[in-house]
C-alpha cells in the first residue's frame, strides 16, 4: 500500500486518545437494576439534554480552559497552544472536559487510549436522539446499553449515565488492564448501581446474552462499539510514526485495543452476526467507524441481510476530523429524519428510506386553525387504529394496518357493506403496517406540515400516505 493511500482514522485529530492499564478490583458481576423516571426526573431529561445538546459545537476555547482548572493551564503552551503530540497534555484536556462539562473523575495509565471527550459525546447525543424518536414513550424511558469494548476511561458508560438519570449499562473489554482502569473509574463516580463490568474473552459473543454471563445481564436495549480500526499492527504503527506519536501510549493506545483481524468491518459484522440471531433482544444495533467506505460496505451486508430500518450519522469534530456511526434494528420503530439520514447528496445511495415528507408549505400569515381542522377532519374520514392530537405541540400520531386512504381499500369497504361479508386482509386485525406523526411547523415566514414515519417496515405505504394527505391539503397552499 503506497504511502499516500495509508490514511488511518486520526484520534489524536478529533483531539487525542491515552489508555493505561490497571489492576484494581475484580470487575464487578452485580446485575444492573433499571430505575423507572418519576415526573421529576422526565423534566430533567429536558432541562439536561437543553445543557447537553450544543456542547463542544464551538471549537475548544484553551484559554477559557485553562482559566478554569489550574491543571490544563499547567500543560497549555505560550499563546494559548496544547501540544497534541504530548500525550500528557492530550490526557489532561480530557480529563478537564469530564470534570468542568460532567463533573466526571477519571483516571487512565499511560499505555492506553485516552478517549476525545468530544468525539465520545457526539456519538452518546445521538444514541440518546435514536432511542427518543424511535419509541412512542417520551424520552426518559428506562434503557439498559452495552458499551462493547469500553476500555480504561469506561468513557461512554460515564457520559450516558451522567446525562440520562435512567440509563444504565454493561460494560464488556477483554483487556485485564483496561477492565482495572474501568473498574476505578467506575466506583471513583459513584457509578457502580448502574455500570456493570465484564471480562470476556475474545472468543465470546460480543453481545452477552446468551452465554455464561446472560444472568447477570436480563436486558440490553442498544449496544454500541467503538471497535479496533487498524487491521494489523504495522498500520497501527505506521499511523503513530507519521504523527510523530509516541507508539503504545496513551495518544496511539495500545494494539488490544486498536487492532484487530479485519479491523473495524470484521468486528462489526460479528456483531451482526450475532443480530441475526438475537433479533429483536435489543431495539438498536450500533457501532462507530472511522472510515467512510466501512459505512457503505456494511450498509450493503444489513440490506442483503433484509434489514430496512437503520440509521447513518456522521460526527464531525474540528477542521477534518470525521466519524460515522451506523445502527440497524429489526423492530418496527423508526427514529427520525434527522438522526437517521445524511443531508449531502453523496450519502442518498447508502442512506435508508426517507422518513419525513413536507405536505404543504405555506405563508405563515394564514390561519393555523385552518390547517388543523383540516387535518383533523381527514384524519376522523379515515378508519385509522388510533389518531390522537396535542394541541400544545400540534401534532398528531395514527396508526393504521391497512392502507385505509386507497381506492382499492374504500371499494373493498363499499363491497362488504353492500354484501354484508367481511373480507379478511393478510395482515393480522393487531397489527400496525404504518405509524406516523403529521406535524404543524410555525415558522416566522413559513407554516409546514410534514408527515414523519415513526413504524412500520413499508416504505411505498409511508409515500402513499404522505401523497394522499398532500393532495388532501393541496387547496391550503
Ligand atoms: C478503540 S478501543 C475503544 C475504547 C473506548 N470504548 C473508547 O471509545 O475510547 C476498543 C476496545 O475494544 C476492546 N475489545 C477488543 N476486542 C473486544 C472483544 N472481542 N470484546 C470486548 N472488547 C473488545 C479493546 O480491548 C479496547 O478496549
Amino acid at each position: 500500500m503506497s504511502s499516500k493511500k495509508r490514511k488511518a482514522p486520526d484520534e489524536l485529530d478529533e483531539y487525542g486518545c491515552v489508555s493505561q492499564a490497571c489492576s484494581a478490583s475484580q470487575p464487578s458481576t452485580k446485575a444492573v437494576e433499571v430505575a423507572i423516571p418519576s415526573g421529576d426526573q422526565l423534566q430533567g431529561v429536558a432541562a439536561s439534554d437543553a445543557h447537553f445538546r450544543y456542547l463542544y459545537d464551538e471549537e475548544l476555547d484553551f484559554k477559557k480552559l485553562a482559566e478554569k482548572d489550574v491543571d490544563f493551564a499547567a500543560v497549555l503552551q505560550e499563546h494559548g497552544q496544547l501540544d497534541f503530540t504530548d500525550p500528557k497534555a492530550v490526557m489532561q484536556l480530557t480529563k478537564t472536559l469530564l470534570s468542568l462539562d460532567f463533573n466526571l473523575k477519571l483516571e487512565l495509565p499511560d499505555d492506553r487510549l485516552c478517549p476525545p471527550v468530544p468525539n465520545r459525546h457526539n456519538y452518546i447525543r445521538w444514541l440518546k436522539e435514536l432511542m427518543d424518536t424511535s419509541s412512542y414513550e417520551p424520552p426518559g424511558r428506562p434503557i439498559c446499553g452495552l458499551d462493547i469494548g469500553t476500555g480504561a476511561s469506561c468513557i461512554y458508560p460515564l457520559l450516558g449515565t451522567t446525562q440520562r438519570p435512567s440509563w444504565s449499562f454493561v460494560a464488556t473489554d477483554i483487556d485485564k488492564k483496561s477492565l482495572q482502569y474501568a473498574r476505578k473509574n467506575v466506583v471513583m463516580n459513584d457509578l457502580e448501581d448502574r455500570i456493570l463490568l465484564l471480562e470476556r474473552q475474545p472468543e465470546d459473543p460480543l453481545i452477552p446474552l446468551r452465554d455464561r454471563d446472560s444472568k447477570k445481564v436480563t436486558r440490553i436495549d442498544f449496544t454500541m462499539m467503538n471497535p479496533p480500526f487498524y487491521e494489523s499492527k504495522d498500520e497501527m504503527l505506521y499511523s503513530a510514526q507519521s504523527k510523530a506519536r509516541p507508539p503504545h501510549s496513551a495518544c496511539t493506545g495500545a494494539p488490544v485495543e486498536m487492532v484487530c483481524d479485519g479491523g473495524e468491518v470484521a468486528h462489526v459484522s460479528r456483531m451482526l452476526k450475532e443480530s441475526l440471531v438475537l433479533k429483536e433482544e435489543v431495539q438498536w444495533y450500533t457501532s462507530m467507524l472511522g472510515k467512510a467506505t466501512s459505512v457503505e460496505t456494511l450498509v450493503g451486508k444489513l440490506k442483503a441481510n433484509g434489514i430496512d430500518n437503520y440509521a447513518i450519522t456522521e460526527f464531525i469534530q474540528g477542521n477534518k476530523t470525521r466519524r460515522w456511526a451506523l445502527g440497524w434494528s429489526f423492530e418496527a420503530l423508526r427514529p427520525a429524519e434527522h438522526v437517521a439520514r445524511l443531508k449531502t447528496s453523496s450519502w442518498k445511495k447508502v442512506s435508508p428510506p426517507v422518513l419525513m415528507i413536507e405536505v404543504l408549505n405555506m405563508p405563515s400569515g394564514k390561519a393555523l386553525e385552518s390547517i388543523i381542522a383540516r387535518i383533523e377532519e381527514v384524519m376522523g374520514s379515515l378508519e385509522l387504529m388510533s389518531w390522537s392530537w396535542d394541541a400544545k405541540g400540534t401534532r398528531g400520531t395514527g396508526r393504521t394496518r391497512e392502507n385505509v386512504w386507497s381506492r382499492v381499500w374504500r371499494r373493498k369497504k363499499m363491497r362488504e357493506q353492500a354484501t354484508g361479508s367481511f373480507v379478511p386482509t393478510s395482515t393480522p386485525s393487531n397489527e400496525c403496517r404504518l405509524g406516523f406523526d403529521v406535524v404543524v411547523e410555525r415558522g416566522i415566514s413559513t407554516t409546514t406540515v410534514v408527515v414523519n414515519w415513526r413504524e412500520g417496515h413499508d416504505a411505498v405505504m409511508f409515500e402513499s400516505f404522505a401523497g394522499f394527505l398532500q393532495g388532501k391539503m393541496k387547496d391550503l397552499g
